[in-house]
């Protein structure tokens, strides 16, 4: 007894000499009454942007009310606040898919969410499309999980691990030796970077078995979003950053059938080229595909909208347009993002 009682109190002395850890355990506490408190008055759309420059335009639009709560946790920030008649939670991601991947995560794990909406700047793709144009593609892809074929293999080798089901063949690759540049009079020739193979996604559904591995390439936004989305096709966009500089194009929204992700900033012609021809994909960026993949995955329903603001190496050699129009294209997403709140509000979810 005297013993637990000398614990209890060399305890007690250990709480007391370590401010740092009952400091967390404070801050946790008073955190984790916030989201409860703000839970109680939900549910909300969840908004999640990728960096200061997209979330700044919304933050300063008439169209979002802010409410006087923030919540910070663990490096995150989430702002309250309404569009219209939906309450709607703010985060900004940074750049890249693991970050964006768990900011989505993070979001819906901590707070009461009916959807996600997700939007910012891109990199195009898509020859029939401008600079200042907004797309909605109704798939999504992360297009850099690879199988790296080693040199010597080919399309009818089995990969590394394939017969595990670890890797497939089956979506396809890129091959290296396509893309040498000034090799004349020969018919063939080679690189010993070989092949890479496109793979899918190993994903773990909440509806699924833990541990339990299940694949995703292509993941479809939701079809009652998307619905939505495609009434707002007329929406007229900016096409002028001041009185002298604008578009050459008037730019439009559209929905388009896909879009692409990696962490990788894509400046590169020959690449854009290639994968438009092979997947078909409008807007290439760098955080879609890991908030959709993530959605799939907690089945909440969502969207992506994605404004155009280079040719992801496709324009002029010299100079990649991303500065001139970041602006601009990040405005147009905004804007693109209220007017689908107003129509979601006015279109509340159909229980099929
Ligand atoms: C490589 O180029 C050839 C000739 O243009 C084409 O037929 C083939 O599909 C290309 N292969 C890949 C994997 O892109
Ligand atoms: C390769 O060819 C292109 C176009 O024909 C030319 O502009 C470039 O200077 C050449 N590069 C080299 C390294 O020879
Ligand atoms: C408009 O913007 C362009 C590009 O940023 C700039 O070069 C030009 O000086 C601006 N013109 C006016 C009138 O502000």
């Amino acid at each position: 007894m005297k013993a637990f009682r000398v614990l209890v109190i060399f305890i007690f002395v250990l709480m007391a000499v370590n401010p740092q850890e009952t400091k967390a355990a404070i801050l946790h506490e008073k955190t984790r009454k916030l989201i409860n408190q703000a839970n109680q008055n939900g549910p909300y759309l969840g908004l999640v942007i990728p960096n200061l420059f997209e979330m700044n335009p919304l933050l300063e639009s008439s169209n979002f009310e802010p409410r006087d709560l923030t919540i910070d946790f663990q490096g995150r920030r989430f702002r309250f606040g309404t569009i219209g008649e939906k309450q709607v939670i703010l985060v900004m991601t940074g750049l890249g898919m693991l970050n964006s991947g768990v900011t989505t995560q993070l979001l819906l794990s901590l707070f009461d969410i009916e959807g996600v909406v997700h939007y910012g700047i891109a990199g195009n793709a898509n020859p029939s499309l401008n600079i200042g144009d907004v797309t909605i593609p109704r798939y999504w892809s992360h297009l850099a999980l690879w199988n790296w074929q080693r040199y010597g293999d080919g399309p009818d080798d089995e990969l590394a691990l394939e017969v595990n089901g670890d890797y497939t063949r089956e979506i396809g690759y890129i091959k290296f030796a396509n893309f040498s540049s000034n090799v004349t009079n020969c018919d063939a020739h080679d690189n010993l970077l070989n092949n890479v193979w496109y793979q899918p996604e190993e994903v773990f559904p909440i509806d699924g078995t833990p541990e339990e591995r299940q694949h995703a390439f292509w993941v479809p936004v939701d079809d009652h979003y998307f619905k939505i989305s495609e009434k707002l096709e007329s929406l007229k966009l900016e096409g002028c950053i001041n009185s002298t500089t604008c578009l050459s194009t008037t730019p439009k929204v559209a929905t388009v059938l896909r879009g692409a992700s990696a962490s990788i900033y894509l400046d590169n012609a020959a690449y854009r080229n290639f994968i438009y021809e092979k997947f078909k994909v409008s807007p290439v960026e760098m955080e879609s595909a890991a908030v959709a993949l993530i959605c799939l995955q907690q089945r909440i329903p969502f969207i992506i909208f994605r404004a155009l603001s280079d040719l992801a190496g496709g324009g002029s050699a010299e100079s990649n347009e991303a500065a001139t129009f970041t602006s601009l294209a990040a405005m147009n997403s905004v804007t693109v993002v209220v007017e689908f709140i107003k129509h979601l509000s006015a279109n509340p979810i159909q229980v099929a």
